[in-house]
């Protein structure tokens, strides 16, 4: 019997160091200490032993019994120690490696120059408001002063969802709209930036769609003279301290007097270069003091109130102050040319 409980022990701790999974392990604990397994046959046949042996025939079972119990628990902590290191070694992560570049995207250059000049006029004191797109006739000229038929008309041919409805040639509509909306509180201070839509072909200058910001002031006592230095701010904020400005008269059918802007040439500073062609200066917006109809269609007393309205187009501001000589390239969306801002 001794032999017998020799010899299971010595098979048993063979099974047990050569098992590699938890699914072993189980089955040859069934088979060694199970209520049925080896060493309870063995004991099973103790009556056929004499009293005096059977203590220490017991005492010997019990001790393999340990001694499996413990072999078992070791075995299955090596085994769950070897799957743990197997599984650390396929997930290996060498933090020394260089990461992977994560693209940050960046603002189109027309953002940037709309996002300047919104913050320029906040800065003086203007709020900002964007109005409609697709426009009434009404607004977008009638209420301008510019009556059907009226020849300044053409200058903006438009893209006509119906006879009375637009898309916007301009941003102007929102001084009718803003007005009307206000009338006869003062002070007015806002700016509209915003998209506009001519039936224009797409060249170097022209684009069937671009951008307007349209700036609008009316109060009482407001001049000729609080347009030139507002003017004169924004464009030295917009570009540099050393600008100058030029005022020539223009038409304009909802402003009187107008005026054309040019700025001192940002390339040769007034002497004359390709940029300019020859003149030292550059065309960058339009404007002038709102014209006393437009007051009065909107509910102003013009004998009361003055304003100054600007309009001027961030695509044009956006090639002169990046250099750029083809509108066409901000709606490209090619990634080579952005990729520069
Ligand atoms: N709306 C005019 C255009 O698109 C630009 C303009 C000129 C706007 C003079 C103004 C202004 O507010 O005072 O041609």
């Amino acid at each position: 019997m001794e032999d017998k409980l020799k010899s299971l022990l010595d098979t048993a701790l063979q099974v047990i160091s050569s098992s590699c999974s938890q699914e072993e392990l189980d089955k040859i604990r069934v088979r060694f200490l199970g209520r049925k397994g080896e060493l309870t046959q063995i004991l099973r046949t103790m009556k056929d032993i004499s009293p005096e042996e059977r203590p220490r025939i017991g005492q010997m079972a019990n001790e393999i019994r340990d001694r499996l119990e413990t072999e078992l628990t070791s075995q299955m902590n090596k085994i769950r120690h070897s799957l743990r290191e197997k599984q650390l070694e396929k997930e290996r992560l060498d933090v020394t490696l260089p990461g992977s570049t994560i693209t940050i995207g960046h603002r189109h250059p027309l953002t940037l120059v709309l996002n300047q000049i919104i913050s320029i006029f906040q800065r003086m004191g203007f709020d900002v408001v964007e109005c409609p797109e697709v426009e009434y006739d009404y607004y977008n000229f009638e209420a301008l002063n510019i009556p059907k038929h009226h020849p300044a008309r053409d200058m903006q041919d438009s893209f006509y969802l119906t006879e009375e409805i637009l898309l916007r040639t301009h941003t102007s509509p929102f001084q009718a709209r803003t007005l009307e909306q206000l009338a006869p509180e003062v002070p007015v201070r806002v700016i509209c930036p915003g998209r506009c839509y001519r039936r224009d072909p797409a060249d170097a200058t022209h684009s069937p769609m671009f951008y307007q910001t349209e700036v609008l002031v009316v109060d009482e006592n407001i001049s000729f003279a609080n347009l030139k230095y507002t003017l004169l701010q924004f464009v030295r904020e917009m570009f540099d301290e050393k600008r100058q400005i030029r005022l020539r008269p223009s038409f304009f059918p909802f402003t009187e007097p107008s005026a054309e802007v040019d700025i001192s040439c940002l390339v040769c500073g007034g002497h004359g270069c390709n940029l300019c062609k020859g003149t030292g200066w550059l065309e960058v917006l339009g404007c002038g003091m709102v014209h006393p109809r437009v007051l009065e269609i909107a509910g102003y007393n013009p004998k009361k109130v003055s304003g100054f309205a600007v309009g001027m187009g961030p695509d044009r501001i956006a090639m002169l102050k990046y250099g750029i000589d083809d509108i066409r390239l901000f709606y490209e969306n090619d990634l080579r040319f952005l990729h520069q801002f």
